[in-house]
């Protein structure tokens, strides 16, 4: 599969499996996206199915290092002994010794915190020290804003290599992803379909109908031709088979231009800066 150079000269599968709200069944799924070739998995601690992950891993018989795990640091361990101690049971949880992207999931933020730069960065610290020691191979974060980059490359001394935001057609996060990439940060989709929302949209339903592929596929293509990591979920085994393997084709510029400015049908409504979790 085709890899994405880091900023620190590692390399990341470009579509990995996402596997949010998928505890049910969860190792039947990642049991699946193995068989068909992924070798990537997006898990969070706050997911709860990282032992479900971890054992499919194991039956699997694949290489741990054949295999892209991320993880993620959830809101109540942002700290620096909470980071130690999250890393410590996702570790155990996932059967492996170490992690290739650990990530801070959502930003403390400044509705929340008048010290969230602080927290941001004694998180971070803590992360940048398991860095060095190896046990994560990489680290980023997740939903990061422009305010929260830049604060935190201010006490930085490790450039987060990746962040993850929500990103699809009709939302695309223009200045998060043109300040990252100035910070030579790899931008990671998530909710590349929307969380499905996307699927009923009507004006993507035209313009995938005059590709002859899905909304869904449209959606991941769109995302891979944005230079952007792609985290698609599915539980349907068709899907997850046909999400990795798709024809790869170009969208014109004006149809990308179309899907960028889209309407934002298929957006969360989750705003980094003002999410009071
Ligand atoms: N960092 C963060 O804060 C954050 C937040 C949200 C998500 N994420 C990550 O991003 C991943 C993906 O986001 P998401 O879970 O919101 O979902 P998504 O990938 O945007 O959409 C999943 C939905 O699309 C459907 N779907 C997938 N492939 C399809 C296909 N080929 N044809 C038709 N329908 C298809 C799925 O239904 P079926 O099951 O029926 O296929 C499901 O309803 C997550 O799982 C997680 O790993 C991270």
């Amino acid at each position: 599969m085709k890899q994405v150079i880091l900023n620190n000269g590692t390399e990341i599968p470009e579509i990995g499996f996402g596997t949010w709200q998928t505890t049910e069944g969860v190792k039947k799924t990642v049991n699946l996206a193995l068989e068909d070739g992924y070798r990537h998995i997006d898990t969070a601690d706050i997911y709860g199915n990282e032992a479900e992950i971890g054992e499919a891993i194991e039956e699997s018989g694949i290489l741990r290092t054949d295999l892209y795990l991320t993880t993620k640091i959830w809101n109540s361990n942002r700290s620096y002994h909470g980071v130690k101690k999250s890393v410590e049971q996702s570790l155990n949880k996932l059967k492996t010794d170490y992690l290739d992207l650990l990530l801070i999931h959502w930003p403390a933020n400044e509705k929340q915190f008048d010290n969230w730069e602080e927290i941001n960065s004694s998180t971070w610290k803590s992360m940048e020290e398991l860095y060095k020691s190896g046990v994560v191979k990489s680290i980023g974060v997740s939903n990061f804003l422009v305010p929260h980059l830049r604060a935190l490359l201010k006490t930085a001394e490790v450039v987060p290599v990746v962040n993850q935001i929500e990103f699809h057609p009709g939302y695309t996060q223009q200045e998060t992803v043109d300040y990252s990439k100035e910070n030579g940060i790899v931008i990671e989709a998530w909710s590349p379909i929307g969380s499905g929302r996307l699927l009923k949209d009507k004006e993507l339903n035209v313009i995938s109908d005059n590709y002859g592929v899905s909304p869904a596929i449209l959606c991941i293509q769109f995302c891979l031709q944005c230079g952007v990591v792609v985290l698609p979920k599915s539980e349907n085994p068709e899907n997850i088979k046909n999400n990795l393997h798709f024809e790869r084709f170009k969208i014109s510029e004006s149809d990308m231009k179309a899907l960028k400015t889209l309407k934002e049908s298929g957006f969360s409504g989750l705003n980094p800066s003002a999410v009071d979790f």
